[in-house]
């Protein structure tokens, strides 16, 4: 999604716009620009594509400014392309704009405006910004701003420069992330905290419908009715190392290889004394005894730990719990009550989907607990509960650890429900928990064979379709192996439960189509033997991921078997996720694709 980059300070504002625009890359984009106030003029500079072709426009045409803002676009409105870049400039020059959101009104703005004499270059709902600020805009930015947001609908991160306000800018949001980094003599405005890490670890977090005024030395933050509002400190305590590199080729690889850390961050401080305290959640027995469901609601893969969260929690906590997209969810009308409980999964915390998903079941009563792992993210912040994972800055668009820590997380809640509800007992509890706490050497057991899954891959990157097949816990962990492959391969594949394939599906199959089939579940073992012998009886490969235990006789029946250390099948699939993680790594290298920016995608995706 779009990304947001701010200055004002003593520096030249360009070098540092670049430099945080090029640590928001990883949200996915198709076009860049930058605005600064040089001596009262607002220079524009844009274009379509990478940040190194603006870079290349910015040698041509040097801007010395020291306030300025800048954007990487992700197109909603209007094709990539220079004219629709952002910023975008009002009528008269007089005000710049870069936007991360949809202004859903902005058509009849748009009217309103023309009726005005206001002309438009592009087709972009941000252009409605620019003009609409200038139309109110008689001496005081802020006002202006205030007023315009007054009249927007929809969602928006919004950095406003003005050219007669040569020593301050404004931002404003609502429903997309925007913080505010607060320097020495300096200040930032950023859609995420990697921008600014490099300048300063205090952060304000706007709330929403917060407008801010920026000036070098102070920032002012009011609420939508032009209170003063006084901001708590944030302090990031991560490094800029976290958000780099750190010799891998790739971030996805980078972040399989922390799998087993932040696995074993998420689970180690939530026991104590072999105990397991959930203390951030405040759900005593009476809460529970009262629930008669869980919802469960995500997006992407975040859903897809919510699909196992499901299984485990009616399998230990004997409540039923139905698992929703969260786009769906919120347009189903779902019948919520306070009876109900919703689990709310995600990453960056900042989904906007998932975030109304939310919204919608509060309205309903429900209580809400979230698994996020952004501290202080807009779906943290409006939860009743919530339980950390941490998986420290995930900057690859295909997530991976942040999937492993979450279904962590998500078995110690169906742990921490099933105790109190009495479903299952202390005993029962400690020798899962010593199941999961094999968890972490298991994944560092899986990433010593990844040579193996490159060669599996250099054989068969060449797949037009590939199926995954699986049973229970399994079937979950297919759709997620089929969906990092889709997303960041381009080769389309399909997730089936196995059972589910002969009643239609298996009609695709024929010789040589590659069918990976997860295997964990020790019960339902037998079943997917079968399913694989049904597949191969029509000329499939197969790929099995199974238990070390299972490889002699499974090598029997499958082409290629993946094995994971030995572990208890109900919480297998938090380590048998990496190696369909590395397969669809290799098969994105093996076609020579762009495996932490894949094409269309954004990290977060912060509109409807
Ligand atoms: O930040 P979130 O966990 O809420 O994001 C949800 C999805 O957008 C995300 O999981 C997406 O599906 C990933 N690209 C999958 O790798």
């Amino acid at each position: 999604m779009c990304g947001i980059v701010g200055y004002i300070g003593n520096k030249k504002a360009i070098p540092v716009l670049i430099n945080g625009l090029s640590k928001l890359e990883y949200r996915g984009y198709d076009s860049a620009g930058v605005s600064v106030n040089e001596n009262g003029v607002l220079k524009v500079i844009k274009c379509k594509g990478r940040l190194s072709c603006l870079e290349d426009r910015l040698e041509a045409e040097k801007l010395e400014g020291c306030m300025g803002i800048g954007h990487t676009r992700w197109a909603t409105h209007g094709e990539p392309n220079d004219v629709n870049s952002h910023p975008h400039i009002s009528q008269s020059g007089e005000i710049a704009v870069v936007h991360n959101g949809i202004i859903e009104n902005y058509m009849q703005i748009k009217e309103f405006l023309a009726g005005q004499g206001y002309t438009f270059q592009s087709e972009t709902d941000t252009e409605v910004i620019a003009h609409l600020v200038e139309y109110y805009y008689e001496g005081s930015l802020v006002d202006a701003v205030m007023k315009v947001i007054d009249e927007i609908e929809g969602s928006y991160a919004l950095g406003v420069l003005c050219r007669d306000e040569q020593d301050m800018f404004v931002c404003a949001r609502k429903d997309s992330p925007l913080i505010i980094g607060l320097g020495e003599g300096e200040n930032f405005i950023a859609s995420d905290i990697p921008a600014i890490l490099e300048y300063t670890r205090n952060i304000y977090i706007l709330e929403d419908k917060e407008v801010a005024i920026l000036k070098r030395d102070s920032v002012q933050v009011f609420n939508s009715l032009g209170a003063p509002v006084k901001k708590e400190v944030f302090k990031v305590d991560w490094n800029v190392e976290a958000a780099e590199k750190g010799g891998f080729e790739h971030f996805m690889m980078k972040e399989m290889y922390e799998e087993p850390k932040v696995v074993r961050d998420t689970i180690n401080p939530r026991i104590q004394n072999g105990e397991l305290v959930l203390d951030s959640i405040n759900i005593t027995k009476e809460d529970i005894d009262k629930l008669d469901k869980i919802y469960i609601v995500a997006c992407g893969t975040a859903y897809h730990a919510g699909v196992i969260g499901k299984y485990i929690i009616e399998r230990l906590c004997r409540i039923p719990v139905e698992v929703d997209v969260a786009s769906e969810f919120r347009y189903r009308d779902p019948l919520i009550s306070e009876r109900n409980m919703t689990i709310i999964i995600s990453q960056s915390g900042e989904t906007l989907d998932t975030l109304f998903a939310l919204r919608e079941a509060r309205k309903g009563g429900s209580r809400i607990l979230s698994i996020v792992n952004v501290v202080g993210s807009s779906i943290a912040r409006d939860s009743d509960d919530v339980l950390y994972t941490w998986a420290g800055p995930e900057i690859a668009v295909a997530s991976t650890k942040a999937y492993n820590t979450q279904l962590a997380a998500l078995y110690l809640v169906a742990l921490d429900l099933g105790l109190k509800k009495g479903t299952i007992t202390k005993e029962q509890v400690n020798s899962i928990l010593d199941e999961i706490k094999k968890i972490p050497s298991g994944i560092e057991e899986i990433l010593k064979y990844k040579d193996g899954i490159q060669k599996f891959a250099h054989a068969h990157f060449n797949s037009k379709s590939i199926f995954f097949i699986g049973r229970s816990l399994d079937y979950a962990l297919s759709m997620e192996g089929s969906l990092k492959l889709k997303e960041i391969s381009y080769i389309h594949s399909e997730a089936y439960a196995g059972g589910e394939l002969k009643h239609g599906t298996i009609a695709l199959i024929e010789k040589g189509t590659l069918v990976v089939c997860p295997m964990t579940q020790d019960c339902l073992f037998e079943k997917m033997v079968s399913n694989i012998r049904e597949v191969k009886a029509r000329g499939a490969v197969v790929l099995a991921i199974t238990q070390e235990k299972h490889r002699e006789e499974l090598e029997k029946t499958a082409d290629m078997v993946l094995t994971i250390p030995d572990v208890d099948s109900l919480v297998a699939p938090i380590s048998a996720v990496t190696p369909l993680q590395l397969f669809a790594y290799y098969m994105a290298i093996e076609r020579g694709c762009d495996v932490d920016k894949p094409r269309n995608l954004a990290k977060s995706v912060t509109v409807e």
